[in-house]
């Protein structure tokens, strides 16, 4: 199965979009993770729904969003028709974990859940096999560039031996910290998607993809 690196937008230079999304495509960029942050479950606040919707306009990438919100229920319905194809919850930010990913799968969304670097893998036990992805978070959300915290490897291989033991096909996704140094061990260990903000958006886009999917062993 082919991995794939999703740029977090948060990482972009925001005067000029268009010019990086072109080149992400030239890049052969699949998917653009868009993390939302609500000031509140996370201590930053990013973009919401006028900013994806206006690039959904222009852009074909799968658009994941990334939920950092408290209660993410609220609005579920309102990143749909702003363009989402995939929306991932955290499970520290939902009472009913259950529930919401129903409501995301009703919209015919792929849904995800996401853990913080201290939940641990176990937690997910029941409901990995409700979901399409797993998130990793390998930093404390809130912030780009921050750095890889190195036990988040520990916890995608626990994660993939659980998958393999259960015979579960939801994806893995690894946000945060993601670079050159960490990719090929990240996909050793069991990543299927890679989230890299300033790995992809700082300094030459189209090098940087490049020198990921190089590190990576992909075409
Ligand atoms: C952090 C976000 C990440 C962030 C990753 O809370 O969820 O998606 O943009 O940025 P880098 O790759 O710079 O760590
Ligand atoms: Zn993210």
């Amino acid at each position: 199965m082919k991995k794939n690196i999703a740029p977090s937008l948060l990482a972009a230079n925001f005067f000029d979009l268009s010019s990086q999304m072109k080149l992400l495509k030239e890049g052969n960029i699949e998917i653009l993770h868009l993390d939302v942050m609500d000031g509140m479950f996370v201590p930053s606040i990013s973009f919401g729904m006028p900013v994806i919707s206006s690039l959904r306009k222009s852009v074909d990438f799968f658009f994941d969003v990334h939920m950092m919100v408290e209660n993410p229920e609220r609005y579920i319905e309102d990143f749909y028709k702003s363009g989402a194809n995939g929306i991932t919850i955290h499970f520290e930010s939902c009472k009913h974990i259950d529930r919401t990913i129903s409501q995301i799968k009703s919209f015919g969304l792929r849904s995800g859940i996401s853990i913080n670097p201290a939940t641990p893998v176990s937690f997910l036990q029941n409901i990995m096999s409700e979901v399409d992805m797993v998130l990793i978070m390998s930093v404390n959300p809130g912030f780009g560039g921050q750095k890889f915290i190195p036990y988040s490897i520990d916890k995608i291989k626990e994660l993939s031996k659980m998958r393999a033991e259960r015979n579960q096909k939801f994806l893995i996704q690894v946000d945060g910290g993601v670079d050159v140094n960490n990719i090929k061990s990240l996909s050793d260990a069991g990543v299927d998607e890679f989230v890299a903000g300033s790995s992809v958006f700082k300094g030459d886009i189209l090098n940087n993809i490049k020198a990921l999917n190089d590190a990576l062993g992909e075409a």
